[in-house]
Formats: structure tokens, C-alpha cells, sequence
């Protein structure tokens, strides 16, 4: 069901349905991506300049987000022809196309779904925020960010991974952990476990409550 209201989506919630003009047409957010994780993100103002190069690097790094079988959706609260003219422009400028839908919420109505306008910081644009949402359209991450900062493309990647390769492998990922790094092997939650736990042979034990394994 569709919902109008200013929440804040909180991790493990499902992600608020909506239907949404964007840049490659009218999309049920529902039905798109179906199989795929999504990354939701706005961005404050089209024709702005943090937000280019942030809308670049996403679309610079799209065949990454493909690998990790994912599909990216923009927003901001710009009308669908300076959507257009905006894509257009980066292209003719800077050869970078943005080839994912962005949506023109114009009249905010996804941007309260989604707690992303924030009017202690502006009541007119969207924060730049992320939402990394899986294949059952539950919501697993969320980054808000100020208007003045833009994201960290590699984090970005990192914890989609991350979410992912802890979801396949059922661990957990430490201090910044990338591709290649051990992994936590949860904690034991019965006396069993931790027995296992205190005899087993792992490739890093500092105590039975961490410990390490490659996977
Ligand atoms: C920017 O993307 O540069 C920007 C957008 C809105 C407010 C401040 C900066």
C-alpha cells in the first residue's frame, strides 16, 4: 500500500512503496528490479555542483553495482525536464551518461516516504541519502548525508558487498572489511557453541567471542 507521510525508513523495514515519474519513465517500485537489490539515492538539486559529481560517479561505477546484481534509482525534487536537460548536459559536457531512472519528485511525496527531506537542513531539497534495499525489498542500510558533503563512492560498494557476502555466508564483517579480508564467525549463543567454539581451530581466535575466518 502506498503510504503519504514524513518517516524515517529504518533499517529492516520494508522499503514504502511508490509510483514515480522518472527518466525512464513511470516506474512502480515494487515491480522494478524484481530479483535485484536496489540503491535509492537523492541528491539535493540537479544542476549543482557536488551533486554531479556525484550523480557521475555513480554512473562512472554502474558496471560495479551490475556485478553485485544491483540497480540504481536517483531523486531529487526537480521537475522531469530539468531532469532531462541536467542528464543531457553532463553528457554533452563530460561524455558521463546517467543511464538509471532518476525520479522527478516534484511534489515531495517520495522523499517524505523515505525520510530524505529534512527541514532543519533544507525544506526545499532533498539530503543526499542512500537506501540499500534487497531482492524482498526489505531495507538493510540507510546513509544520510548533509547537502555540503558528498558520499564515498567506494563505501558505497563496500557495504553493498559487505550486506551481501554476510547474507550468502552467514557472518559478519569487521572494521573495514573488503573483499578478500577474514570474516567474524558469529558469536556462539549456547554453551555447546561455546565449547566448540573455545576447542575449534580457527585462522584467527582472540577469544571465543571473536573470532575469524577466511571464507
Ligand atoms: C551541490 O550539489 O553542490 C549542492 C546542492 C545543494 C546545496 C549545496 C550544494
Amino acid at each position: 500500500m502506498e503510504q503519504e507521510v514524513n518517516v524515517m525508513p529504518r533499517i529492516g523495514d520494508q522499503a514504502p512503496d511508490f509510483t514515480a515519474v522518472t527518466t525512464k519513465g513511470k516506474i512502480k517500485f515494487s515491480e522494478y528490479a524484481k530479483d535485484k537489490w536496489v540503491i535509492l539515492f537523492s541528491h539535493p538539486a540537479d544542476f549543482t555542483p557536488v551533486c554531479t559529481t556525484e550523480m557521475s560517479g555513480f554512473a562512472q561505477r554502474k558496471n560495479e553495482f551490475d556485478a553485485l546484481n544491483t540497480e540504481l534509482m536517483g531523486l531529487s525534487i526537480d521537475s522531469i525536464h530539468s531532469h532531462l536537460a541536467w542528464v543531457n548536459n553532463v553528457k554533452e559536457k563530460t561524455g558521463v551518461y546517467f543511464s538509471f531512472p532518476i525520479i522527478a519528485d516534484i511534489d515531495m511525496k517520495v522523499s517524505k516516504l523515505y525520510g530524505m527531506l529534512q527541514p532543519n537542513e533544507s525544506e526545499t531539497a532533498a539530503v543526499r541519502a542512500v537506501f540499500f534495499i534487497d531482492p524482498t525489498k526489505k531495507i538493510r542500510l540507510v546513509m544520510y548525508y548533509p547537502l555540503n558533503v558528498g558520499r564515498n563512492m567506494d563505501e558505497i560498494l563496500r557495504a553493498l558487498e559487505a550486506l551481501q557476502v554476510s547474507d550468502a555466508n552467514k557472518v559478519a564483517m569487521p572494521l573495514n572489511w573488503k573483499r578478500g579480508d577474514k570474516v567474524i564467525v558469529p558469536p556462539p549463543v549456547d554453551l555447546d557453541g561455546l565449547n566448540e567454539r573455545l576447542e575449534g581451530n580457527y585462522d584467527e581466535k582472540i577469544d571465543f567471542y571473536l573470532v575469524k575466518k577466511d571464507l
